[in-house]
């Protein structure tokens, strides 16, 4: 990880998960469908990798009160302290890189039957070897899930970030075809969750640079980009949009 980036999820740690619980409805869904996609049971060996502060695998391991406890694997510290104590969860300082490379590996008992990457890939490099590294730990029931934005988002950004996102977001057909490269059986789809946000609170986010991309902007730029938001949201004190993401699925290939 990059001085910038670990910087950035340094400062970012304290205030991400109020970031996105202004509608708690939100996580629960997101929760489901990604449960759904990776058809979870409470018998299944299952890794976040790269879970933050864990908003999204503690939501998961509520619903599903998994045997063993959920793996949460996460590069930056600040992140991962945020995930809270409990049996249901099992935090692991790492990176994808490393969990892939079984330079970390994974605490046991038993196999790795699902493994999900949530808005993290796109901070991984070499993101097909590094795929293919976690596709070789998955038990033969095995199945992963990428979840990630696509290249194109309706956010309600100004240009320039809009611009910046779409030059650095990879292509979720890229990591499809990484994953079949990895021997998974990959497919690609689209989930939509609505959102509907104050835009002094959006405001807030801006400033507090939610998404990665915002990383990329000095202080003056980003004071601009916010003014030229407040300029075209002017009308809106509420905002409307839909967040598209794609869910690249692998799963294993039985014999
Ligand atoms: C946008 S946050 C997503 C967190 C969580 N999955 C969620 O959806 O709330 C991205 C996370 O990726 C982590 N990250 C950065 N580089 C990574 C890497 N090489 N491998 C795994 N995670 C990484 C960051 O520390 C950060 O916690």
């Amino acid at each position: 990880m990059t001085g910038q980036l670990a910087d950035h999820y340094r400062r970012l740690a304290a205030t991400y998960d109020d970031h996105w619980t202004y509608d708690p409805e939100y996580v629960r869904a997101f929760a489901r469908a990604m449960a759904g996609a990776l058809r979870l049971h409470p018998g299944d060996g299952i890794v976040d990798v790269g879970c933050g502060t864990g908003l999204y695998t503690r939501q998961l391991a509520d619903d599903l009160q998994p045997l063993r406890p959920i793996t949460a694997v996460d590069p930056t510290a600040a992140m991962l302290d945020r995930v809270p104590v409990s049996p249901l969860l099992r935090p692991v300082l790492a990176s994808a890189e490393d969990v892939a490379s079984g330079r970390v590996s994974l605490p046991g008992p038993g196999p790795v039957d699902a493994i999900l990457v949530k808005e993290a890939i796109h901070h991984v490099s070499d993101r097909a070897g590094t795929l293919r590294g976690l596709a070789g730990l998955l038990s033969d029931r095995g199945r992963m899930l990428v979840v990630m934005l696509p290249r194109t988002i309706g956010h309600p950004l100004f240009a320039a970030a809009h611009d910046r996102f779409e030059a650095l977001q990879p292509d979720p057909a890229e990591i499809a075809d990484a994953l079949t490269t990895a021997g998974l059986r990959a497919s690609v789809s689209r989930r939509t969750f609505p959102v509907a946000i104050d835009r002094e609170r959006y405001v807030r986010m801006l400033e507090a640079r939610y998404m990665s991309v915002l990383g990329e902007f000095s202080e003056a730029e980003l004071a601009e980009g916010i003014a030229q938001f407040r300029h075209a949201y002017r009308e809106e004190p509420v905002l409307r949009f839909e967040d598209h993401f794609a869910f690249v699925t692998g799963w294993v290939r039985r014999a």
